[in-house]
């Protein structure tokens, strides 16, 4: 089938059955995946040597870094590594491994902040913006130093949209935008500099980091997982089962576009709420009010649509804002996810309430989906179950499955 056709198909009314494996006969037989490489050491290690060095990984905004010497930085669990980013005098954003080029001191402990240039703790060795390396306490009692040569290491970053990304690998084989692909195309347009004030989840979770991913990759478990928390705002009498608008599969990519329930009431807290901003919560009734590049089926129930980036940064969009996950392993049965909430900066107290309010809602459904994941980790280590069973509308599961299958092979074969 072409792209032509499967678009057509998928504008089709949500309550037509929509089979999409029939428009995926790549992923093979619908429905059946092993279990086995969520809780292997051997994947893990191979995820570490064929993934997460070769793939653009996102790693914060340039509104973080919005004035010469405020940086941040950002732990990659996968590589080992943290990423030090810094807005440099002459106003380029550059990425740095946070190592002393000395004896490998981390160059700041501070998460965030700014600075005139980096003073290493441990002996002193100060940095400049640009990562060079300005001034060496004691300098004489070294042998012929030459300062030039002891840069702090640089790490590939590009931008997009906003977005700063970083690839481990010093050549990449793919520019960023090359890489985003249809996402990119998408979202260009998509106004992220809007919101930038931002609330922050992080949580180490007891599962494989795909275990929660996941649950983020389909909406089938939201009538029963989530029965009372966001259920009643993607659940209708007409749709049960919250069937997508939309899904979207792409060559590493994936997308949905999500119902909303038209007759969706918020709670009474939730309704003076949001007379001060813009809800996560809200059900778009008129489509015509939207930005063009959200809701692609142009329908009057729509929710929020779902960028999956591969491998793991999760940008949801929702009318007039927007929201971001990002899933990180630590060991075969243990995670790291990160996730943030964005606003415009609160002008009144008003504003300040709301966003509480939505901080809250946003809680309540990430822990009911962090508590899924630790569970389903248990009962794999039990060996109880070999295989896991997919219907239609968690496709993006699969296809998640076949893109980190074909990518590690291809890695390996290319690049042992
Ligand atoms: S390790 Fe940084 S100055 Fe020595
Ligand atoms: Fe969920």
């Amino acid at each position: 089938m072409s792209n032509d056709d499967a678009e057509t198909k998928s504008t089709a009314d949500y309550r037509e059955p929509k089979r999409w494996f029939r428009q995926h006969p790549e992923l093979g037989t619908p429905g059946r995946l092993p279990v086995s490489p969520y809780e292997s050491q051997e994947q893990h290690e191979v995820e570490k040597k064929y993934l997460w060095r070769r793939v653009w990984l996102m790693m914060g905004r340039v509104e973080e870094v919005e004035k010469p010497g405020q940086f941040f930085v950002t732990k990659v669990p996968p590589c080992d590594a943290e990423v030090l980013v810094v807005r440099g005098r002459d106003g380029e954003i550059r990425a740095f491994h946070n190592v002393c080029t000395h004896r490998g001191c981390p160059i700041t402990w501070e998460e965030k902040g700014k600075v005139g240039a980096f003073k290493c703790p441990f002996h002193g060795f100060v940095f400049d913006l640009s990562g060079g390396l300005a001034a060496v306490p004691d300098e004489e009692n070294f042998y012929d130093l030459d300062k030039s040569k002891y840069s702090l290491s640089e790490i590939n970053m590009e931008i997009w949209n906003g977005f700063i990304f970083v690839h481990f690998d010093p050549e990449p084989r793919q520019g960023l935008r090359e890489f985003l692909a249809e996402t990119a195309d998408r979202l260009d347009t998509f106004p992220f500099q809007d919101a930038t004030h931002y609330y922050e989840y992080q949580g180490q979770i007891d599962c494989n980091w795909k275990l929660v991913l996941y649950g983020f990759l389909e909406n089938y478990h939201t009538q029963s997982l989530h029965k009372t928390s966001i259920s009643p705002l993607v659940v209708s009498h007409d749709n049960p089962f919250s069937h997508n608008l939309k899904i979207s599969l792409s060559e590493k990519h994936r997308f949905m576009s999500l119902f909303g329930n038209p007759n969706y009431k918020p709670t009474d807290v939730g309704s003076i709420a949001s007379k001060y901003g813009v809800s996560l919560m809200q059900v778009a009734i008129d489509a015509d009010d939207l930005e063009d590049c959200v809701n692609p089926t142009k329908s009057d129930c729509w929710s929020f649509d779902i960028n999956n980036i591969f491998p793991n940064f999760q940008l949801n969009v929702v009318n007039g804002t927007w929201y971001c996950h990002r899933f990180w392993p630590l060991s075969p049965d243990k995670m790291q996810m990160v996730t943030r909430v964005y606003f415009p900066k609160p002008k009144n107290a008003g504003e300040r309430f709301f966003q509480e309010y939505s901080k809250v809602t946003t809680r309540d459904v990430l822990l009911e989906d962090a508590t899924l994941g630790e569970r389903l980790q248990s009962v794999l280590r039990s060996k109880a179950v070999e295989h896991w069973l997919l219907q239609d509308e968690e496709i993006a599961i699969q296809h998640f499955h076949h893109t980190l299958d074909k990518f590690i092979e291809h890695e390996r074969r290319d690049r042992p």
